[in-house]
């Protein structure tokens, strides 16, 4: 990944711009909050229900027609001015793979990555130059952090959005929406790279980060996940138990912790990345600049991600 240079961010001269997902719950709506504090951003939010913060543009990720929608809506509200920074945060895991979107594409690969990808896509000619691009990842995506869910066997988009073609696929139905939540995380990363490595990322100056927020309790992640799951993701994010556990493990952190991470990176508000990096973790409430896994950090898995995403969704796979 090409190392981000150290952007002056939205909001340093004027009124910026900013478009998000993932910014009506958990740590997201936190970031939501911060970014319009300031007064002198503008946030787009694409979401399904009403924002806490900013300007709510309907958005369906499980839905491409609707992620085209979006797009052009954010362009025409617009109306020519750039945007200073794109947050994709949004996200959900499934308890298996038996989901499907109105595309036909396993659920939790099409909204966490596909539908993140097309978006990326159709508003990149829309960034300003210098802008911030943020992708939300996850520390699961990486064997290394033994985070206890199946990791990504691979990131082939193909068997990704169709998991039945898959011959690998673990016939444990939890086992295998594990993987497909891991496996878009690592995704995510991937596209990072991708774009980082893209011709018009370095000659415009833009700035592209992965973003793993750890292991963030009570948000609203474990909510198609079953009760007992959900019950414990919800009780281990009181704080009575949320802050002993956290002085234990340094991957874990608060809501609060989370959300101004994000939005310290979307602002630019950061301590610039040593040179090479851009995979962004929290850890013990603070960011740290990391390597993300092995596979991650292959730029052939990026670019084969870049194109089959491209033919997947209907792009040409040159952009
Ligand atoms: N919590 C963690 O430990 C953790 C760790 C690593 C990475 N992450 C990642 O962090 C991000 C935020 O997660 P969170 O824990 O804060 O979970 P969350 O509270 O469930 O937030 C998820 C956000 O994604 C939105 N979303 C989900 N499906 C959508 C769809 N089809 N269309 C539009 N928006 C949709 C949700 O909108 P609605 O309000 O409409 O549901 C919500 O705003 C996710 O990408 C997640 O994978 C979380």
């Amino acid at each position: 990944m090409t190392p981000p240079t150290p952007a002056p961010g939205p909001g340093a001269g004027g009124e910026s711009t900013i478009v998000m997902t993932g910014g009506t719950s958990g740590f997201g709506a936190i970031t939501a909050e911060r970014l319009t504090r300031t007064g002198d951003t503008r946030l787009i939010l694409g979401a399904r229900r009403p924002a806490p913060a900013g300007e709510q543009v309907p958005l369906d990720l499980a839905s491409l027609d609707s992620v085209r929608a979006f797009a052009a809506s954010v362009r025409e509200r617009l109306g020519g001015a750039g945007i200073d920074a794109l947050v994709l945060n949004a996200g959900v895991i499934h308890p298996d793979v038996t989901g499907r979107t109105v595309d036909g594409f396993e659920t939790t690969f099409a909204v966490n990555h596909l539908a993140h990808y097309l978006l990326l896509r159709l508003l990149a000619p829309a960034l300003a130059d210098r802008a911030t691009v943020v992708l939300t990842t996850s520390g699961t995506h990486d064997p290394a952090t033994g985070a206890g869910l199946a990791t990504p066997r691979h990131a082939d988009a193909n068997l990704l959005a169709h998991p039945d073609r898959d011959a690998d696929l673990d016939p444990r139905p939890r086992t295998a929406g594990q993987h497909a939540y891991t496996a878009s995380k690592l995704c995510a990363v991937l596209t990072a790279r991708a774009l980082s490595g893209h011709p018009g990322t370095g000659r415009r100056g833009f700035t592209v980060i992965a973003y793993d927020p750890g292991q963030v309790f009570g948000t609203g992640l474990a909510d198609h996940l079953p009760l007992p799951m959900r019950t414990a993701w919800s009780l281990l994010g009181t704080r009575v138990l949320g802050r002993p556990l956290r002085k234990l493990k340094p991957v874990l952190n608060s809501r609060i912790a989370a959300g101004e991470a994000l939005a310290d990176l979307t602002l630019g508000r950061c301590t610039p990345p040593p040179h090479g990096h851009a995979y962004a973790a929290l850890r013990r409430g603070r960011l740290t600049w990391t390597a993300p896994s092995t596979l991650a950090r292959s730029d052939e898995l990026a670019r084969a991600l870049w194109d089959d995403s491209a033919r997947l969704v209907g792009c040409s796979t040159e952009g």
